[in-house]
């Protein structure tokens, strides 16, 4: 059996939304301790939807697919789901990630919750 399915070799080998947005309304960074992998995340909002987002990520494998897919379900989408994105979700999008690779998918639903934090602290300040 192959370790990875195909979803998380297309998103590693062809990651969506690749880069950064220089003038982003919301960062957000993630990284693992243990194994120094690191998440980037930039996010362009304009009524409360997420219009653009794209990604750096120094990491495996699976965290380079993890964010790339993490960026395609929250594209487009109302800030209030992207908040709900859980890890579990993004490596479902991906037909799974082996057992030990889970915690790299963690790193993109953190990363965009800092970004989402990031981004309603500075709403709230300009209240
Ligand atoms: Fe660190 Fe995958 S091994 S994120």
């Amino acid at each position: 059996m192959a370790l990875y399915s195909e979803k998380v070799m297309d998103h590693f080998l062809n990651p969506r939304n690749l880069g950064v947005i220089e003038d982003a309304d919301a960062v957000g960074e993630a990284g693992n301790a243990k194994c120094g992998d690191i998440m980037k995340m930039y996010l362009k909002i304009e009524n409360g939807i997420i219009v653009d987002v794209k990604f750096e990520t120094f990491g495996c494998a699976s965290a380079i697919a993890s964010s790339s897919m993490a960026t395609e379900l929250i594209k487009g989408k109302p800030v209030e789901e992207a908040e709900k994105l859980t890890n579990k979700a993004v490596a479902e999008a991906l037909d799974g990630l082996p057992e030990y690779k889970m915690h790299c998918s963690v790193l993109a639903q953190e990363a965009i919750e800092e970004a989402l934090k990031n981004y309603n602290n500075k709403e709230n300040n300009n209240e």
